[in-house]
């Protein structure tokens, strides 16, 4: 309600929901806003302004005041919208399944580097290890017809996740989803030509200090690798050594680059790449098997 009794106009919302959720620590509070309030109005962003004295009904009020909530408490806006674009895709989200980030595109580009494009080019099989929502291999496969991909996860919800992408972007031919540890759930007999992975690499004591969206909300399987962040890394580049026939990919932390590629040279991978991040971080580390080896 106005102050003069009327009912409050759209514009007038979006000015209240953007100083709430600023005073909360919303980094980009009128985005996030008219976002929140375009979800909720069934219209485009854009829209919104071409309405902008319009009153709001209060049943609209009362479905968009819980979103602006779980908001302010900081969950990620993906869960609250159910929906995150990422690389050329768009991906469904839920609750407790790892938001993911625009850096991880940069382990989806230097993977696609690898793989030729064409329609008639040879199959090439890639597994995800630690799928979470798909972001990753679903991108990947939706760049590359020849691609077959195995997407594995730990976790049910994340897997749920997954397997709703893989419908939704129409990709179940070409992708198994998997429950289990690392490369285990993938039959010794199925060829892996490239591993690729953005796994747990925080070290545990550091996730606290992270921004709330993460240390509040974020599934602490998708985020701890450990005390020095690389337990999780370490275990699935000595698998990885053992099944990957071309490479393996991975996302690292801000500070860990040069150990990953320390170890995958000790493990035999060769002529290793490094890939950065929009913010010039080296984000992705890459192995390549020798041939001849
Ligand atoms: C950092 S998240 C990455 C999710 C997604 N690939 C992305 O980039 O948005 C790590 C994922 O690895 C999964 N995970 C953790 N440990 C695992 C393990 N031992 N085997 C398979 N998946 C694991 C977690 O459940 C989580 O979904």
């Amino acid at each position: 309600m106005s102050r003069d009794g009327s009912a409050p106009t759209l514009v007038e919302i979006l000015t209240r929901t953007e100083s709430w959720l600023r005073r909360r620590g919303v980094e980009q509070p009128r985005l996030e806003s008219e976002l929140l309030l375009s979800h909720v109005l069934g219209m485009q962003r854009l829209q919104l302004y071409l309405v902008h004295d319009r009153p709001m009904a209060e049943e609209e009020l009362a479905a968009l005041r819980p979103l602006v909530s779980r908001r302010g408490e900081r969950e990620p806006l993906s869960w609250i919208l159910g929906t995150r674009g990422f690389h050329a895709i768009e991906l469904k989200m839920r609750p407790g399944v790892l938001d993911p980030r625009p850096d991880t595109e940069t382990l989806v580009d230097a993977v696609l580097s690898q793989i030729p494009e064409g329609e008639d080019a040879e199959e090439v099989f890639v597994a995800d290890i630690g799928s979470g929502s798909g972001a990753v291999g679903l991108a990947i496969a939706a760049a590359r017809p020849q691609v077959r991909l195995y997407a594995v996860d730990v976790d049910e919800t994340a897997l749920a996740v997954t397997r709703a992408n893989v419908e939704q972007l129409g990709l179940t031919d070409r992708v198994a989803v998997l429950a289990g540890d690392l490369l285990a759930p993938i039959p010794e007999a199925r060829a892996i030509d490239w591993v690729v992975s953005n796994p747990p690499y925080i070290p545990t004591r550091h996730i606290d200090k992270l921004m709330p969206e993460v240390s509040r909300h974020e599934p602490r399987k998708a985020l701890d690798g450990g005390d020095d962040g690389l337990a999780v890394i370490r275990r699935l580049v000595t698998e990885s050594a053992k099944r990957a026939r071309r490479g393996v990919a991975l996302e690292v932390g801000h500070d860990q680059a040069p150990r990953v590629a320390d170890l995958l040279r000790r493990t035999g991978f060769t002529d290793l790449d490094t890939f950065r991040d929009l913010g010039g971080i080296p984000r992705v580390v890459l192995g390549r098997r020798d041939p001849s080896g």
